[in-house]
């Protein structure tokens, strides 16, 4: 089962910050100008690259920070985060420890991975179309694509490669809409999403599940 966890959050992108100078010379030692591996290290945090291979031929990357600075334990619950449209993994560790919300989770103990859906800039491989040569082919995807063969995927990885059967989904944007496109042939007639008011002697039996989570899918 997969507990999924979908939030909006409001991204603190350096774009929008005040500390950013756009008349500073540029500083290739600059946040803005490193790889998300290569910053997440410089802030002291492990991180990984992971090559994920779907069926039908994209090659996809992966990041993930196994663990944070402040909660090292060896049970650490996995948390799959998927960016939004023109966006990338990029958005989870730009605004730096304590704000960026992979690091945040990371801190909290999480075992966070962050994907990269096809076409974006650390995804934009195939195993044998190229991107610019077979454009019309390689860019033919949408929503579609990426709901039903690149998150069951990227699950499909993690599960095998973390042992865990049990991850949080949290989607931002297009990463909260494809989960829905995945979970399409879900019909909710009449769902639960709070019981807190229930008085039914059945509580006794679904108490365990009274609090906290908003939506709970059996995949
Ligand atoms: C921006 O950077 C330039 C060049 O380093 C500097 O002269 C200017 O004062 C800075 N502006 C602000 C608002 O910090
Ligand atoms: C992950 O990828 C980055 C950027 O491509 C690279 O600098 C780094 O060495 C890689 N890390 C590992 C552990 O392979
Ligand atoms: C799981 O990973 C192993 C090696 O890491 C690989 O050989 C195996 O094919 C994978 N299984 C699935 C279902 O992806």
């Amino acid at each position: 089962m997969i507990v999924a966890l979908i939030i909006y959050m409001t991204l603190q992108l350096p774009l929008f910050s005040s500390s950013v100078n756009f008349s500073e010379p540029q500083d290739k030692f600059k946040d803005s100008a490193l790889l998300v591996p290569d910053l997440i290290q410089k802030h002291g945090y492990p991180c990984e690259n992971h090559t994920v291979v779907t069926p039908d031929g994209y090659i996809l990357k992966m990041h993930r920070i196994p663990y944070g600075k402040k909660s090292f334990s060896e049970k650490r619950s996995v948390t799959y985060l998927q960016h939004g449209m023109l966006a990338s993994s990029a958005d989870w560790v730009l605004p730096g420890p304590r704000k960026g919300f992979a690091y945040i989770l990371a801190d909290f103990g999480y075992n966070v991975l962050m994907s990269n859906v096809r076409g974006t800039g650390y995804s934009r491989k195939h195993t044998y179309l190229d991107p610019e040569r077979h454009s019309l082919e390689f860019w033919d995807f949408s929503w579609h694509e990426m709901g039903v063969i690149h998150i069951p995927t990227m699950i499909d990885h993690i599960i095998n490669k973390t042992n865990e059967n049990k991850l949080f989904y949290i989607g931002h944007l297009q990463g909260a809409t494809v989960f829905y496109v995945m979970c399409s042939a879900m019909f909710s007639l009449a769902p639960i999403a709070s019981l807190k008011h229930m008085i039914s002697p059945l509580l006794l039996v679904v108490a365990e599940f009274r609090t906290g989570i908003l939506i709970s899918i059996t995949y």
